[in-house]
């Protein structure tokens, strides 16, 4: 029996983990286990109603599960940044899933915008750490006092970290990204153990030849940590220039390691590469908390009630969560079945199909669920 949190979320969130818990369901039948869910309402619609985001007792449940099963958080409705900070990325810090895997795979049947590629080009894993860098949350916005003929006083304005910014600039925004060597070294350990289980190689992401700092630091763990893996073959690749191999060469890649904010874009282009954002799953894991699955994509409110969301990333982000709880057949079976649906023409509009969102689900279930 596996305890498992479901935070269906807003816009389309509801609709596509609605699929993605029948596909799980499915697959604790055929292959003998039993998934005891626990939803909880938060998102938008709460927030509304009653201006909480994370409570201590959603928090206190919360970590009861193994793992997260989230669909998606946005809101029209919302400021930007409120839902995403106070929920999603409250969540991967407060449990502190250090590590956003996010596999880059062509399905077969599925088409990509690059041309020639095969399924066989385009199969590596991105490992994005998830705690760090941009995300930390420092920074602050100042605005000098205006006098009366509109010109801006020179202020002394004080900084967290010692730094001392004099500007006269009529307003000033900063934020810092942070990396600290224990941060850095656990999730390109965790990468290097997961190429050694593939092909062997491992790319790592930065910027280290601008910001020097930060990604200095980052580059040094890694070249540190390479030592004890002499059999994995590694490279370092500049974000800017990765994301030109990614459409050309992928078959270059096996598992990618990169720093949180790099992580965040290069994964939306690996979603573009595999098929698209409805097919993009991640998980945010710690390997010894709770960890949280999720589809890449958002919660595409423009579409929310209307069956035609593509629930295979959530599947597909199902199917990890599975692999994680140490359901590995189960996990494989939920991807052999996406890939039946697919084969089968049983897809979404944006894969070119004309089945609803409850049909890709209801498919993928009882494939699952009559499985060999
Ligand atoms: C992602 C998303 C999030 C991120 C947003 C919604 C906070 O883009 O999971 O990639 O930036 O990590
Ligand atoms: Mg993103």
């Amino acid at each position: 029996m596996h305890r498992i949190a479901v935070i269906p979320g807003d816009g389309i969130g509801p609709e596509i983990i609605a699929e993605g818990r029948k596909v799980l369901d499915a697959a604790g039948e055929r292959f003998g286990f039993e998934i005891r869910w626990q939803e909880f309402d938060i998102g938008a619609e709460r927030y509304l109603r009653s201006g909480k985001l994370l409570t201590e007792r959603d928090l206190k449940a919360l970590s009861q599960c193994r793992a997260i099963y989230f669909g998606a958080i946005g809101d029209e409705r919302v400021k930007p940044g409120v839902l995403e900070k106070g929920i999603l990325l409250a969540l991967r810090f407060y449990f502190d899933q250090y590590i956003n895997l996010r596999p880059v795979r062509l399905l077969e049947g599925i088409r990509t915008p690059l041309a020639d590629k095969k399924p066989k080009d385009i199969d590596f894993m991105v490992v994005r750490e998830n705690t760090e860098d941009f995300y930390v949350g420092i920074g602050s916005r100042f605005k000098g006092k205006e006098r009366k003929d509109l010109e801006v006083v020179r202020e002394l304005y004080r900084v967290k970290f010692g730094l001392e910014v004099e500007s006269d600039a009529e307003e000033i925004a900063y934020q810092i990204g942070v990396i600290s060597r224990e941060g850095a070294r656990r999730v390109i350990r965790y990468a290097f153990d997961l190429a050694r289980k593939r092909r062997k190689k491992l790319t790592s992401v930065d910027k280290a030849n601008v910001l020097t700092e930060v990604y200095g630091l980052w580059r040094e763990v890694f070249t540190e940590e390479a030592a004890s893996y002499s059999d994995v073959t590694t490279e370092f690749n500049f974000v800017d220039a990765i994301t030109m191999w990614f459409v050309k060469n992928p078959e270059w890649f096996d598992v990618v390691v990169t720093p949180n904010m790099f992580g965040d874009i290069i994964t939306d282009l690996g979603a573009m590469i595999q098929g698209g954002l409805g097919l993009a799953p991640g998980g945010n894991i710690n390997p010894l908390g709770t960890s949280m699955f999720e589809p890449i994509h958002g919660s595409a409110p423009k579409y929310r009630g209307l069956g035609v969301a593509n629930p295979i990333a959530t599947i597909w982000a199902g199917s990890m969560l599975l692999d994680h709880l140490g359901e590995h057949q189960a996990a494989e079976a939920v991807v052999r079945a996406m890939e039946w649906s697919i084969a089968r023409g049983i897809t979404t509009k944006d894969l070119g199909g004309q089945a609803s969102t409850s049909d890709v689900g209801r498919a993928i279930a009882q494939y699952v669920a009559e499985m060999e």
